[in-house]
């Protein structure tokens, strides 16, 4: 088979918001890229993910020069709902950091970031087969992939590893380059997305002993819901009455009362995990969002930790073409990682004070209870959840 040869000077794996985002951010810079994806747009359109913006990140789109919808559209929150033993607790996140999140969907953000770069003509090759990132231990790394029985070879000054949890660009490294950590939590989530409007003007976390449940939303118009469920669950056996009944169950009375509940439009199961790779910088291969790391939703932190990695990568690369330092890139793994674990903590700390754990009884329970009232009751303990849900500075 013959080969078709390319150049660019950053070759991205993955069109998700990391890729996307870096892409455009670069293209501002003056820095020419292009996008190898497996799946087609629509297909990157249809999964239904994150909702919940930090500021930070509605400043990188800003950045990226993509936020006019944003903007337009966005929900800002200043705080949100904690219902423990039926008892709702708010936490303010505007009084007590000076700052909000913004209500913005991942497909929405995802649709401006494709329609950005199709208007200012950087390439994206959508249904690559077979991409594979090879040389980046030396000068002149190169992405290998098929596209249309055609094999193409890119060849690149640095390779951007966005290709989430289960792309190539991490298991291309050789094991004893790469150090993993995780933890893989006992239960998932289950969520519904309904067009009926939300139950509540802030999400609701909510904490019962028949496990977590969560009211979040997209729009004015459309509800997201979530309901901690078993690993084994399968979405096949929870019907929609079935998952409102569940719902409403977890809920406190006035807010199931409220619930106005219609068909799904979207279903699925989400297994929760944290998970580290360290370092995040391979010669001239860096790895960035889900790629490298993955944390239980429960933080609304995973596309937020995404666009804190592409911001630090896109500050390197921009060194390196306009400065001709190297110190950025250098740096990039431990700047980026100081970060992320802070997320890691957080959401693993959301996740553990708010779930029922199947195997969980006796002191660990009491210790639980201990921590929500603690929660409930201290300024100390809701300014410190405020402070990192909202984003910690980049
Ligand atoms: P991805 O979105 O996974 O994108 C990677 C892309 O690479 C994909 O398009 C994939 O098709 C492509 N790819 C993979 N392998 C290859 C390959 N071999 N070759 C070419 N392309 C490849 N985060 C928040 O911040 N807030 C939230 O409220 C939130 N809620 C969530 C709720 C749920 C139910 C879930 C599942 C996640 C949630 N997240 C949330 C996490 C967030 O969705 C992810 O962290 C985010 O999608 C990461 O973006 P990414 O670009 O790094 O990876
Ligand atoms: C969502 O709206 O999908 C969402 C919101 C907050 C979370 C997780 C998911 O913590």
């Amino acid at each position: 088979m013959s080969t078709q040869a390319g150049r660019t000077q950053v070759g991205i794996i993955g069109a998700g918001p990391a890729g996307l985002l870096l892409g455009q951010l670069l293209h501002r810079m003056g820095i020419e890229s292009v996008i190898l994806e497996q799946r087609s747009a629509e297909y990157v359109l249809g999964r239904i993910r994150a909702g919940v913006l930090e500021q930070g990140s509605v400043h990188l789109m800003e950045q990226a020069g993509c936020a006019d919808r944003l903007h337009r559209e966005g929900l800002i929150h200043d705080g949100t709902l904690l219902s423990i033993g039926g008892e709702n607790h708010r936490i303010d996140f505007r009084r007590r950091t000076g700052k909000t999140v913004t209500i913005y969907g991942q497909t929405e953000l995802t649709r401006d970031l494709m329609d950005a770069r199709a208007a200012c003509g950087a390439r994206t090759v959508y249904e690559a087969e077979d991409v594979q990132p090879v040389d980046f231990n030396g000068d002149h790394p190169r992405l290998l992939y098929r596209k249309g029985g055609v094999q193409h070879e890119l060849r690149c000054d640095f390779i951007a590893g966005c290709d989430g949890y289960h792309g190539i660009s991490r298991t291309s490294v050789p094991q004893a380059a790469i150090q993993l950590f995780e933890r893989v939590y006992p239960f998932g989530w289950l969520g519904v997305l309904v067009d009926r409007p939300p139950v509540s003007e802030e999400l609701i976390y909510t904490h019962h002993e028949r496990g977590f449940a969560l009211c979040s939303m997209r729009s004015h118009s459309r509800s997201r819901y979530y309901v901690q469920c078993r690993l084994d669950d399968r979405v096949e056996d929870w019907s929609d009455d079935r998952f409102y009944d569940e719902l409403r169950r977890r809920l406190p009375r006035e807010t199931a009362e409220a619930l106005q509940t219609g068909p799904s439009i979207e279903k699925s199961i989400a297994p929760l995990r944290s998970f580290v790779a360290e370092p995040l910088r391979f010669g001239r291969l860096f790895l960035a969002g889900d790629a490298a790391h993955i944390v239980p939703p429960t933080g609304a932190k995973g596309l937020n930790l995404a666009a804190s990695d592409v911001f630090y990568l896109a500050e390197a690369l921009r060194d390196y073409y306009q400065e001709k330092s190297k110190a950025g890139i250098d740096g990039y793994s431990a700047r980026a990682l100081r970060r992320v674990w802070k997320a890691e903590r957080f959401s693993w700390w959301m996740t553990a004070t708010l779930h029922i754990f199947p195997e969980s009884a006796g002191f660990d329970r009491r210790i639980q209870r201990a921590e929500l009232d603690y929660l409930a009751q201290s300024d100390a303990a809701q300014t410190a959840l405020a402070e990192n849900y909202v984003g910690l500075p980049f």
